[in-house]
């Protein structure tokens, strides 16, 4: 997806511009710009590549002295990526500029209907419509304010957007609208800000209002008017940003994946914290409020989520069906909203999403609550969509998770579904001794990470020996399958090598024919209930030829014998080790991409949230 900014107020709008850009730049970055309203005309500046591409052309930048203007990162979805590609987006007479993030569907209709009224299309992209309907409403409706033509406009949109316009004629507002894809305003004093997400202006304030679909906000320096696109006023609550800006820096480390990873244990202590109520052997969530008692009551729980989410689904599948007794079916989400789900009295929903903004994630939700089935959240971003359409939710308290492949969300949602797990087990069958014995494990994770991250080192030299090879397959059983799908898409999406999460069970249904001298395996084997299976998985590899790498709890020496490679982690409960044998599968792939020369924060084709489908 797109990052988009806009401010008006009373300093110079470039700078706050570029910075918040620069924050942004992991929501997409094939191409950039700005638009600064400065006197009765719009100075634009638009490049390829990332944001330092765009600030080399605005060497004058400080020559600008406009007090209003709009920027954007982009991701492309329509047409290539190129300069006239990159937003904003104008109109015929170059007076009316327009950033947008998401999809305009009916952008085909549209444009040809624009264009048999004469105006003249520069990209290929669906937002450049939105300029061209703008002044078209400025011609049929010249008694309205250009407010009333962003309306107008809007209610012919088919399709998402979060949009800022800024206006030549207009020198003193700035407009904002949302439809589906996430928009703030920041409230600073004598300006506002405009922004996808609040690390592009928490430098200048924590206050914020989050917009819901179907408003649009009026800003002038000192004043904002908030309504629907029908101009009835909407009332909004003020929010305060609860993490810094340190908070989103990569402080001392070179990239935004290794301080996550490193920042992994506390993430799990920020998770848990005030959740465990030892004496008792129970946990509690205060975001579930009344929907606590309908997750205790509920008779299947269906988790929907997408990517890495949906992996840490699948291992509460797992947690909840065997510790609590209650089914569960995890789809990925962009399957569920388009297969006919069987849905019954006493399901409910749990949708998983660090962004709290993918669009199928949050489309799946809309589905089970257009059905009448409850739904709760397990989200990061505070305020963020799919966060505010819940029923409930349970934050996961991680603070920003800036690099696009996600890792200390992944250990954080598994353990919040452990809680969650013995929340639901001790209102059924599960013991006071296994319930307390589980919390104690969980409050232990945070030391058998931090164990485990001493061994960066050694994961990096076998990194280092593993480049040359270009497929990879991991292998698990049982809470370690989830576990070895993500280690896949980890080193797949960061260094672009071929790479598959397997049940090691299927491994003689198929797979097996692709193991070769040149095709290595990362089995996990840990010292669990699947450990003799996996074992004789290994014995198949080899007996192929199939180098080995083992991710193996501390001391087991047999393992050891029979891996080429092989990275010890500590021992704890079955159902808990995810969040631990996660960890050098997150370290490999960092330490490979890098070693690959690949930009592991920002890898190519990606963005951190896909709020388009
Ligand atoms: C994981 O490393 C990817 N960045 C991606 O699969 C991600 O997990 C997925 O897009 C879901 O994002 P969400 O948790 O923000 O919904």
């Amino acid at each position: 997806m797109c990052g988009i900014i806009g401010y008006i107020g009373n300093k110079k709008a470039l700078p706050i511009i570029l910075d918040g850009l620069r924050r942004m730049e992991y929501r997409g970055y094939d191409s950039a710009g700005i638009a600064v309203l400065e006197r009765e005309s719009v100075f634009s500046q638009k490049s390829v590549g990332q944001i330092g591409r765009l600030q080399e052309k605005l060497h004058d930048a400080d020559t600008h002295g406009g007090t209003i203007g709009i920027g954007h990162t982009r991701w492309a979805t329509h047409g290539g990526v190129t300069v006239e590609n990159a937003h904003p987006h104008t109109d015929c007479t170059g007076a009316i500029w327009v950033v947008h993030n998401g999809i305009i569907e009916n952008e085909r209709e549209l444009k040809d209907e624009l264009q048999s009224l004469g105006h003249v299309f520069r990209s290929e992209t669906d937002t450049e419509t939105l300029p061209h309907l703008i002044e078209e409403m400025e011609k049929k409706y010249p008694e309205e304010n250009l407010a009333g033509h962003v309306r107008r406009a809007l209610l012919r949109i088919k399709g998402t957007y979060g949009i800022a316009v800024i206006h030549a004629s207009h020198p003193d507002m700035l407009i904002a609208a949302r439809n589906f894809s996430p928009l703030l305003l920041g409230i600073g004093t004598g300006e506002y800000f405009i922004a996808s997400d609040a690390s592009a202006i928490l430098a200048y304030t924590d206050r914020v209002i989050y917009l819901d679909d179907g408003e649009l906000a009026i800003l002038t320096p000192n004043t904002r008017e908030i309504t629907n696109l029908q101009n009835v006023p909407s009332k909004k609550d003020t929010h305060t940003i609860e993490w810094s800006l340190e908070d989103a820096g990569k402080k001392e480390y070179p990239h935004f994946m290794l301080k996550e990873i490193f920042e992994e244990p506390a993430a799990i202590e920020n998770s848990i914290r005030g959740r465990i109520i030892a004496d008792t052997g129970q946990a509690k969530f205060g975001g579930l409020s009344e929907h606590g008692k309908v997750m205790q009551e509920t008779k299947r729980i269906l988790i929907v989520a997408c990517g890495t989410a949906y992996f840490a689904g699948r291992v509460g599948e797992y947690l909840i069906e065997e510790y609590a007794g209650i089914p569960v079916e995890v789809d990925i989400a962009s399957e569920f909203r388009y297969r006919k789900p069987v849905f019954r009295q006493g399901d409910v929903c749990l949708v998983i999403s660090q962004s709290g903004e993918t669009a199928d994630t949050l489309a799946a939700l809309r589905e089970a609550k257009a059905k009448g089935i409850p739904v709760i959240g397990i989200v990061n971003v505070v305020g963020s969509t799919i966060a505010r359409e819940t029923d409930a939710g349970i934050y996961q308290h991680i603070g920003p998770e800036m690099g696009v492949a996600s890792t200390k969300a992944f250990t954080s949602q598994v353990a919040i579904l452990a809680l969650l797990t013995v929340l639901l087990g001790r209102s059924r069958e599960m013991s006071f001794d296994t319930g307390r014995r589980m919390l104690q494990e969980i409050e232990k994770i945070p030391e058998h990470m931090r164990h485990t991250l001493l061994q960066s080192t050694h994961i990096r030299h076998i990194a280092k020996k593993y480049q040359p090879y270009r497929n990879f397959l991991f292998l698990g059983r049982k809470y370690q399958m989830p576990v070895a799908c993500e280690g896949a898409l980890k080193l797949k999406e960061i260094s672009y090598v071929h790479a598959e999460g397997y049940g090691a069970g299927e491994l003689k249904h198929g797979s097996i024919a692709m193991i070769d001298k040149d095709f290595p395996s990362i089995c996990i084997v840990l010292r669990d209930s699947m450990r003799e299976k996996m074992i004789s998985n290994i014995q198949e590899i080899k007996a192929r030829n199939g180098p080995i790498i083992a991710i193996a709890t501390e001391g087991d020496s047999e393992v050891a014998s029979i891996a080429d490679d092989v990275i010890f982690i500590p021992e704890t409960l079955e159902a808990l080790s995810p969040m631990i044998s996660a960890v050098p599968l997150q370290l490999f792939a960092y330490h490979f991409g890098v070693l690959a020369g690949c930009d592991v924060d920002k890898p190519r084709n990606l963005a951190k949230s896909v709020t388009v489908e």
